[in-house]
Formats: structure tokens, C-alpha cells, sequence
């Protein structure tokens, strides 16, 4: 389904999740996508979400991955953990429609899902939603998402009184595609 529309993933889990990343991984590339995996590399069942979730929302932020999945047992660690990193928008998605709107309405660039509550056919129906989905850039949207930015703006500065909801900007830019972003930076 998704060939010409492919996409390079970023996917990580803790050992909640990694029997479902290892099958998520197979049908990715199955079906075209580039896929950067940062663990678990093996099933450890005394490892940390934060250990995987972490640079997995980092490169997102820096554009070495498009989007990112991170799964965990209820994948609520990993929607806490990846929301900590500037710049991620993640979401915590178990149904069809938010998996589709969370992108088209509010962004989302990384999508949190529990390996222990959904089943591998649900979670690949979340994926190919997710990955199919696009920013729909409308201007109710962009608002809010100024909103979002300022407060993060503003917490990055330690300035008091984060927590206002003033205007702000918001560019919509986090979908530049990893060529696009390297071309700038050259
Ligand atoms: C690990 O056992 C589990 O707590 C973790 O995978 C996740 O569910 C946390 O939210």
C-alpha cells in the first residue's frame, strides 16, 4: 500500500513492546519505508523505556527520522517520556481515528502505543494511519499549535509565567522531509 509514499521511521521500545517492534520493523520495510531501529536490540526484561524513547525523540526533533514510534508496555511511558524532548508532539493512540486526526490536527510526530494492550493487526493499522496522514496546516491549527510552542518557548527560557496561553507562532515546519533538511544545512 504504501510504496512511493515511503517515509523514514524512527521506531523504539522498552521489552513491553519489543515483540511488536520486531513485526512492525518486517512490515515497514515490507511495504517501502526505511526504518532506523533504536532498540531494544534483544528482549531484556529489566530495561528502561527512557533508554530507547530518548534518542528516538531526538531525532525526530533533528530530522533524522520523519516520524517516530514508540512503544512500551501501555505505551504511556513512552508518551510521557517523549513529550519531555522539545519539538515532539507525541501521542498515546489505541483507535483509527486519532491515529489520522492526532497528525492532520495537531501534528503528531511521534505515535506511543502499548505493546501489552493492542494486538499486531491494530497496531499496523495505527502505523500505515499515522504515516499516511498529513498536517492539514489550517489556520485553527496552527494556532494552537503557536500555543503549544510558545509555552515551550517560554520554559526553554525559564521565563516565569510559562504557562499563559499567548499567541505564538507556529510554522507547521516539522514536516520538512530528511532531504530537505540536510539541504539546509548545507
Ligand atoms: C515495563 O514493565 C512497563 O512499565 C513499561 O513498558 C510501560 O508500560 C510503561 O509505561
Amino acid at each position: 500500500m504504501t510504496l512511493g509514499l515511503s517515509k523514514r521511521v524512527g521506531i523504539a521500545t522498552d521489552h513491553g513492546g519489543f515483540a511488536l517492534k520486531e513485526e512492525l520493523m518486517a512490515q515497514l520495510r515490507a511495504v517501502g519505508h526505511e526504518v532506523v531501529d533504536f532498540g531494544a536490540h534483544g528482549l531484556n526484561p529489566g530495561d528502561d523505556y527512557p533508554d530507547f524513547v530518548i534518542p528516538l525523540a531526538q531525532a525526530v526533533v533533528a530530522g533524522q527520522v520523519e516520524r517516530g514510534i514508540a512503544i512500551c508496555g501501555s505505551g504511556v511511558g513512552a508518551a510521557v517520556c517523549a513529550n519531555k524532548i522539545p519539538g515532539i508532539r507525541a501521542g498515546l493512540v489505541h483507535d483509527h481515528f486519532s491515529a489520522r486526526q492526532g497528525v492532520e490536527d495537531d501534528h503528531m510526530n511521534v505515535i506511543c502505543m502499548g505493546g501489552r494492550t493492542i494486538g499486531p493487526a491494530v497496531a499496523w493499522d495505527l502505523v500505515e494511519t499515522f504515516l499516511a496522514a498529513e498536517f492539514s496546516g489550517a489556520e485553527r491549527h496552527l494556532r494552537r499549535l503557536g500555543k503549544v510552542a510558545s509555552l515551550e518557548a517560554q520554559l526553554a527560557c525559564g521565563r516565569q509565567g510559562a504557562g499563559t496561553t499567548s499567541p505564538g507562532t507556529y510554522s507547521g515546519g516539522g514536516e520538512r522531509t530528511v532531504g530537505e533538511k540536510v539541504a539546509r544545512k548545507s
